[in-house]
Order: structure tokens, then C-alpha cells, then sequence
């Protein structure tokens, strides 16, 4: 059942314009994937939802966007060149790699392969693989200075840690916020867009006092968890996970995971860490700058901690996707329903005349959607029958539809329908703005 939905939802996302596998022309790319018109307008809604609820409503949080290319040192100091590996064996009977940690292992059977079952072919000894993207900079082939894609958004907000101190001059606690595209050489990349090698990260880097981090690090769990929860994710479907000790990063003192009941398992959607002053000491000592934030009040200089709450964006794209994804019996039809949160939907409102040979009333429908696209992220569609045109706006999740029919000429009022409870109510044309507005915006 669950494999099924996550089928049907790769099928929706590739035949109603959200998500198409990449280069397909060309046969396909493995693991990575294009957002098409609607995939673009959710994974940006999901952004601006994020930054509204990290920067923009809050006082202690600045925004930044930093180069996705950065001193190779940067990865040097972080620990990535000498930790970001993992290590995995080969099956030599169903060929597959299997993470080395995979917990499936059993140690009494050394040769057992815990994803096909056989005994005694055989596996490969552990590899290590190092998961960081290499590119090379400069126009020359040899002689360029050798470079890492960032596998984390972090690094950029650390390095820059003496440029806010001087720039803002803010005082603990304070954090920063970005979002932007890391790259990971994963080895076993899969399940749609849950792990691919280009992805998007939206990280928060957030500086404490030492004696605060444990407090702070249980307020931002919580923070985040109800976020999901207040975009629409069902309660039910999501869950906290400390790790153990054993699982930690390098970086990490402690990490809990919010975790979402993915179709095909309970996987990670965000990580939300205390990084300790790892990053600030190690940067310090790699660069030679003093990194350390001075207490104004105490007269003294301290490294602070970093609680750091690191989220994906298609993981989260997927997960509201799933989320939403609702199949309903109406007479004897299957209506597909997205009943995305409003604030996520890609298109808020739909217009459509309910005669298309009706000159006069195609125009009023025209003039009402012009002028909603002013307010609205709104669309015409006059290409099939009323009932085909609800259906296609379901399938997408747009929250409202707008029906203008012969009496609409008469009475100046429309019908607005609403996606989830299928509910049509009468409204006068000029009132239906500030209608739209209080449901879309206020509610
Ligand atoms: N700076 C900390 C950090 O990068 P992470 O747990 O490795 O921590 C944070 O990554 C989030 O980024 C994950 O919770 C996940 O949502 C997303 N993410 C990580 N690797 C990913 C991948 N290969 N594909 C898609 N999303 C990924």
C-alpha cells in the first residue's frame, strides 16, 4: 500500500508538471530529478514558509546567502576531508552496497548479505568512500586549484561568523539562516528525491551560551517539530529521534531527528544538532582568526556553542507531498486530491467560465482572473468541461476555484468552491478579493 502511494505519487508529480526525472531526453540521469512549473512554486513556498517562520518572525535570526564554493581549507577545518566518509561492502551474489554500519548486519554470519539473503558468495571487505563533490577551479585542466561543491550550507555561515559580529553586532543568542543547494557523492542515492547528489538544505546556525546549549537545543526540537505540524503534516506521521552516541557526526554533541513516516519508511527529514564549538575552534585554529564573541557585560571572550537546526527542502517537499496525497470516492469517480496547506499550494485560485462557446462569458471570466493575478498566484483554464477542470485543480492542490456561469452576467456574483470540502458558496465579483484575501492570507 505504502510502495503503491509512493508510485502514484512519482506518477503524479512526473504527469501534472511537479517533478521530472532529469536529462531524460537523453535517457535519464540516475537519482537526480527537475522541478517543473508546479514542483518550483511548492519548493518555494516551502523556503518562504521556512524563512518567514526562522527570520522574518523572528528578532534574533539574520539571513544570508553564502558561495557555494569555498576555500578548500574551509573543509580542511570542518573535519569533512577526514570524516565525511562512509564505509560499505559489497554483496558479490545481488551486487549491492550495503552501509557498513547497516544495522541488519548480524556478526555470527560474516558472509550473510542482509539484502538478498545468500550465505557464502561472499562480500567485499569495507570501502570508504568520501562524500564529498570535487570540481576544479580555473580554466586550465592542470594547474587548477581543486575544490569541494559544499556537502553542508553550514560552513558558509561559520566562516562568516566574525562578519555579522561586525556587521549587526548582536548579541548570544543569535543565529543565522540560509538556504541553498549542498552536493553529496552519495553511494547509495534513492527513494525519489529523498537522497540524491544535488540537493537543497535549510540550515540554521543558532549561538548560545555554553550553560544555554541543552535547553536551547530541546526549544529548537520543538520549534521545528511544530512547524511541520502547522504546514499540515499529520501528527502521526511524524517523530523525534535522539541518536546514540555511535551515530553522532563528528561535529555533534547531541542530535535529534524529526523523522517522517516516508511511504517506503520512518526516514530522516531534519536534523537538529548541538555542534558544541567545534566549528568555531576548528575555523579559529585552521585560519588563524580570532573567532571567540565578547561578552560586553562580563568582559570576557568565549567561544559559543552552535545549536544548528538542518532541514532538507525536497525531503520536506516529498514529505508534504505524501502528506497530502488523498484519493476520495465522489459518486461513482476517484477524485486524486493534493490537500497541500494553503500557504504551500502552488496555485491558490483557478478561474473558469462554465461555457467556453459563451463569448461573453469566457471575457468575464478573463477580466475577473487578471485582475486576481495581481493578489493571487491564480490561473484561467477554459480547455474541458467544469468537472474535468475541478479534477485538474484537485490533482495540484489549488485550494479555490472560481466558476462563472450565464448569471454571473446578471447578478455579478460566481462560485467559489472549496478544494478539500468540495463546498460552493455564491459571492458578489466585488467582494471576492477581499474574500480570497481573509481565506488565503488571514485564516
Ligand atoms: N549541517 C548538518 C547537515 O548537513 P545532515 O543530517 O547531513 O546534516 C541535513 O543533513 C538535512 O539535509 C537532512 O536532514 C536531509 O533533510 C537533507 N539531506 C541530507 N542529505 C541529503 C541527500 N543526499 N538528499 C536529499 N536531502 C538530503
Amino acid at each position: 500500500m505504502a510502495e503503491n502511494l509512493m508510485d502514484k505519487i512519482v506518477s503524479l508529480c512526473k504527469r501534472r508538471g511537479f517533478i521530472f526525472p532529469s536529462s531524460e531526453i537523453y535517457g535519464g540521469l540516475s537519482n537526480t530529478w527537475d522541478y517543473g512549473p508546479y514542483g518550483v512554486e511548492l519548493k518555494n513556498n516551502v523556503k518562504r514558509a521556512w524563512w518567514k517562520s526562522v527570520v522574518y518572525e523572528r528578532e534574533d535570526i539574520f539571513g544570508m546567502d553564502a558561495a557555494i564554493l569555498m576555500h578548500p581549507k574551509v573543509w580542511e577545518a570542518s573535519g569533512h576531508v577526514a570524516s565525511f566518509i562512509d564505509e560499505y561492502k559489497d554483496c558479490l551474489h545481488c551486487k549491492k552496497r550495503i552501509k557498513a554500519d547497516d544495522p541488519r548486519w548480524n556478526p555470527k554470519r560474516p558472509n550473510w548479505c542482509p539484502e538478498c539473503g545468500h550465505d557464502g558468495v561472499g562480500l567485499t571487505d569495507r570501502r570508504q568512500f568520501n562524500l564529498m563533490l570535487k570540481t576544479t577551479l580555473g580554466a586550465l585542466e592542470v594547474g587548477g586549484v581543486e575544490a569541494y561543491l559544499r556537502p553542508e550550507t553550514a560552513q558558509g555561515m561559520f566562516i562568516n561568523f566574525l562578519n555579522i559580529l561586525d556587521s549587526k553586532h548582536p548579541k548570544l543568542p543569535f543565529g543565522l539562516a540560509q538556504i541553498g543547494k549542498a552536493f553529496r557523492n552519495e553511494v547509495t542515492p534513492g527513494n525519489f528525491t529523498f537522497r540524491t547528489r544535488e540537493f537543497e538544505q535549510m540550515e540554521i546556525e543558532y549561538f548560545v551560551r555554553p550553560k544555554d546549549a541543552d535547553k536551547k537545543l530541546e526549544e529548537w526540537i520543538e520549534y521545528r517539530f511544530n512547524w511541520y505540524i502547522n504546514l499540515g503534516l499529520k501528527k502521526e506521521n511524524l517523530r523525534k529521534r535522539p541518536h546514540g552516541k555511535d551515530e553522532l557526526a563528528h561535529y555533534a554533541q547531541a542530535c535529534t531527528d524529526i523523522e517522517y513516516n516516508f511511504p517506503f519508511a520512518w526516514s530522516e527529514l531534519e536534523g537538529i544538532a548541538n555542534r558544541a564549538d567545534f566549528d568555531l575552534k576548528q575555523h579559529a585554529k585552521i585560519s588563524g582568526k580570532d573567532l571567540q564573541y565578547f561578552d560586553d557585560a562580563a568582559k570576557e571572550k568565549f567561544y559559543p556553542y552552535i545549536i544548528e537546526p538542518s532541514g532538507g527542502v525536497d525531503r520536506s517537499v516529498l514529505a508534504f507531498l505524501a502528506d497530502a496525497y488523498n484519493e476520495e470516492k465522489v459518486k461513482d469517480e476517484t477524485r486524486v486530491v493534493l490537500k497541500l496547506h494553503k500557504d504551500l499550494a502552488p496555485t491558490k485560485v483557478a478561474v473558469f467560465p462554465l461555457l467556453r462557446n459563451r463569448p461573453e462569458i469566457v471575457e468575464l471570466a478573463r477580466i475577473i482572473s487578471a485582475d486576481l493575478k495581481k493578489c493571487f498566484v491564480s490561473v484561467y483554464d477554459d480547455t474541458g468541461a467544469i468537472g474535468k477542470l475541478y479534477r485538474r485543480q484537485d490533482e495540484v492542490g489549488t485550494p479555490y476555484c472560481v466558476t462563472v456561469d450565464v448569471q454571473s452576467l446578471e447578478d455579478k456574483q460566481v462560485t467559489v468552491r472549496e478544494r478539500d470540502t468540495m463546498l460552493q458558496e455564491r459571492l458578489g465579483i466585488d467582494r471576492l478579493k477581499e474574500y480570497l484575501q481573509n481565506k488565503l492570507y488571514c485564516s
